[in-house]
């Protein structure tokens, strides 16, 4: 029988086991750093096995892997994967559909990517310098008039990159954050990379990839800012949407290929410079602008909550495609219902300052199942059958329509099934805000 150990326990993996046990033929294995209970069920219902333990430990997890012998792994998240946990399984013989740690280095490492991507002439990145010397950071930053991006090179789980006009008034607090940034040393990688600042719409294109072809799945924009009307501090992602043609309504279809082209190139990229293949979830974070599409960063696993909306409408086996990327080919090109997707996240009171925990919600569970919204747990934990926050987003609703109209109407209603210590924005996928981006591009002159 095929078996799948995915490793991870946010609402992305959720809706990653939710999709792999859609093939009733298929076991579930989990290792989790805390319980998740909808993650929980499905592993019950499957007859397979979970176990809760430190995820970021080659070790442990391959203790857990040892005992259930999975057919396959899926470790999931982005510090799971520079923890080099796809390489201790493959080490054991297990086969992953996830990149190992020199692939996942594309996320790991900003100033590797951007590197990689020069020195193999790959299009689509800005102007940008890669720093150890706070004066040289400083000319850099002088000669974009003060208009910059500056990341630090390690993870920071969405929250290190700060930008002129947002979260830097000026040229001087930019100087100023990569003098900071360059003393901290983020995830032990000294070095810092500026970019310029660019001006367009983001999409996220997530992929997947045998190691020769890569495979795009629908576009989706993600919401990283608090607050309704783009406003307030970033944060892992407040929502997401996805238009029924697999596009989105600021974009066009050469602006998907482009974006794909640049991600073909990367893979190629990687394989020259390393004799490997990129085998996993590529996912580039672009953004459209006058000039053309550009690469705002790559990550090595699929997108929270980008995963919920593509997985929701899913129509191939999702072992199957991943048991393809594993064996270096995928033989069946995945395919995605000609829907459109809402994602919304309950986060709790106080998110994402200082979050109210241990609150109980209460879930109209076949409120939501008649409104066919998906239900995707996050940062929760089950007591005695009820649901209690913890700091971090809690739960996922994702809408699912003919249009992104209905399907935030849909992923509303969903919002509204569930009370307690938790709130959502409103905005993502209302008919005003998609006017908005639309507005925006045609201001800049992309559309
Ligand atoms: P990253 O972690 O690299 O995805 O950056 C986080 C956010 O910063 C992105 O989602 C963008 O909104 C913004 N950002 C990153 N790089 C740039 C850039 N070169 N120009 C403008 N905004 C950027
Ligand atoms: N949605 C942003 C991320 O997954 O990094």
């Amino acid at each position: 029988m095929n078996s799948l150990l995915l490793i991870g326990n946010g609402a992305r993996e959720h809706a990653i086991a939710e999709s792999i046990c859609t093939n009733e033929k298929v076991k579930l294995f989990a290792f989790m750093s805390a319980n998740n209970p909808g993650i929980a069920a499905l592993v019950k219902k499957s007859d397979g096995a979970a176990e809760i333990g430190d995820i970021h430990s080659p070790s442990a997890v391959v203790a857990f892997a040892k005992k259930t012998k999975p057919s396959l792994a899926f470790p999931s998240p982005d510090a799971v994967l520079a923890a080099g946990v796809t390489d201790a399984l493959m080490a054991e013989g297990i086969k992953c559909a996830a990149p190992m740690k020199e692939a996942a280095r594309l996320e790991w490492d900003k100033s590797y990517a951007r590197e990689l991507l020069k020195d193999f002439k790959v299009p689509g990145a800005p102007r940008f310098g890669i720093f150890d010397s706070a004066a040289e950071a400083s000319s850099f930053i002088d000669s974009m008039n003060g208009k910059v991006a500056v990341k630090p090179s390690g993870l920071t789980g969405g929250k290190g990159v700060k930008v002129t006009g947002y979260q830097l008034k000026d040229g001087a607090e930019a100087k100023q954050y990569a003098k900071e940034l360059l003393s901290a040393k983020h995830s032990g990688l000294a070095n810092i990379v500026i970019e310029e600042k660019l001006e367009g719409e983001e999409f996220s294109l997530q992929a997947f990839s045998d190691g020769s072809k890569i495979y795009g799945m629908p576009l989706v924009q993600d919401h990283k800012r608090a607050y309704e009307g783009d406003i307030g501090p970033n944060t892992g992602g407040m929502g997401s949407y996805s238009d029924a043609n697999h596009l989105l309504p600021f974009l066009r279809a050469s602006h998907r290929d482009e974006a794909l082209a640049i991600m073909q190139k990367t893979i190629e990229a990687f394989r020259k410079k390393t004799s490997k293949p990129f085998i996993g979830i590529l996912y580039g974070g672009f953004m459209a602008t006058r000039d053309g599409v550009k690469l705002i960063e790559y990550n090595a696993r699929f997108g929270d909550p980008e995963a919920m909306n593509v997985l929701s409408i899913l129509e191939s086996d999702l072992y199957e495609t991943l048991q393809g990327m594993a064996s270096g080919r995928i033989s069946r090109v995945p395919q995605f219902e000609k829907k459109a997707t809402v994602c919304k996240y309950l986060v709790p009171d106080g998110y994402p300052g200082k979050s109210v925990t241990d609150q109980p919600l209460e879930i109209g569970y076949s409120e939501i199942a008649a409104a066919k919204a998906n239900l995707f747990y996050a940062a929760v934990y089950e007591k005695e059958g009820t649901i209690y926050t913890q700091s971090s987003r809690s739960i996922g609703l994702v809408g699912i329509a003919d249009t992104i109209n209905e399907a935030e109407k849909t992923a509303e209603s969903a919002c509204s099934a569930i009370s307690g210590k938790v709130w959502h924005r409103k905005d993502i996928g209302t008919a005003q805000l998609v006017a908005r981006r639309i507005a925006h591009m045609k201001a800049l002159g992309v559309l």
